[in-house]
């Protein structure tokens, strides 16, 4: 391990798992920071050493409690501006308020926005994420955002187990996530559907292409309740898909989603740890793929100055360009 890296590496235990494991990759201890609760929930936080002109990369989702979450990382980007860190980098797995990215009724806010404000009002140099809920997202932030996807190790899970090309389809859980589809449809070299999904539950879920006999993977941004990839998984059975996976990147898992889930006609339930799962949130149909390396290279590739594109390839695609 590098015992004195030209950055420090920060985690605000919010996933300190997948912290640890991009600190494995690149090779650095995880610098400490003094956390505490008052009682009334109030957030103490404390940078225990020196970070005065260092760049700093903080590891934190905002994931439940997502206003905890954001708020711990808006009280670490004050201490670390104050101390005269070189530059705040924000790593940022999960960004929650994505949902609210537009007004789609009067008098409705605009949250995500907000949210983008709040981090970047505070001077931060970089948010590097995965997978926004909507890639325009970005168009919140004046800074650099750097946009990973979850694809290389969703695609790389599904090419070791051979489940490529007209055996399998690619289907989208409703119109929002259609990109993602496209998009790891064209990796898989397989076909690809969309689940028609009212939010209306007194409207049945019907399915636009042809699933009957293939492997169906729905695909989302997130798994929340998890009723959205419940009742889609429904819809694609009914179709006569033979096996059912839900693939989706950010495992939040609320309420009953780990009961309801592991119930349902799915066979296997495939997310990342950009957010950390508690024990009793986990379920037998649940794989966790790792997307900690992805991370790992991308905060490498920024400090070297070197483009992320290839952070962004497919590992068939990388393979292809020598890189
Ligand atoms: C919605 O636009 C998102 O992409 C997800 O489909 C949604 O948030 C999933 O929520 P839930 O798991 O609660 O159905």
């Amino acid at each position: 391990m590098t015992a004195n890296p030209a950055f420090r590496l920060f985690d605000l235990g919010t996933n300190s798992a997948l912290t640890a494991a991009i600190a494995e990759e690149l090779e650095v201890p995880v610098a400490p920071v003094e956390l505490k609760t008052f009682a009334d929930n109030e957030i103490y936080e404390r940078i225990v050493d020196s970070v005065r002109g260092i760049d700093v990369y903080v590891v934190a989702p905002v994931s439940a409690p997502v206003n905890d979450s954001l708020m711990k990382l808006l009280i670490f980007i004050d201490a670390a501006k104050r101390t005269s860190a070189k530059s705040i980098n924000l790593i940022v797995p999960y960004l929650a308020y994505g949902r609210s990215d537009r007004k789609a009724k009067p008098r409705e806010p605009i949250a995500g926005r907000l949210v983008a404000n709040l981090l970047q009002d505070r001077g931060i140099k970089r948010l590097m994420t995965m997978d926004l809920h909507t890639s325009q997202l970005q168009g919140f932030f004046d800074i650099p955002v750097d946009h990973l996807l979850a694809m290389p190790v969703q695609a790389a899970y599904y090419e070791q187990q051979g489940l490529t090309g007209g055996d399998i389809v690619v289907v989208s859980s409703d119109a929002n996530s259609l990109k993602m589809v496209q998009r790891l449809a064209e990796v898989l070299d397989a076909p690809w559907a969309i689940v028609d999904q009212d939010r209306d539950p007194n409207i049945e879920p019907a399915v636009t292409g042809h699933v009957a006999g293939k492997h169906a993977i729905i695909v989302d941004d997130m798994i929340d309740t998890g009723q959205t990839m419940v009742k889609a998984a429904k819809a694609v059975q009914q179709a006569g898909a033979t096996k059912i996976d839900a693939l989706a990147t950010h495992a939040l898992l609320s309420g009953s989603a780990a009961k309801d889930l592991q119930d349902s006609v799915l066979d296997r339930v495939v997310v990342t740890n950009t957010v950390a799962v508690p024990e009793n949130a986990r379920f037998d149909k649940l794989v966790t793929l790792s997307v900690a390396a992805l991370f790992a290279e991308g905060i490498q590739h920024v400090i070297h100055h070197d483009s992320l594109a290839p952070v962004l390839l497919s590992p068939a695609a990388r393979e292809e360009a020598g890189q």
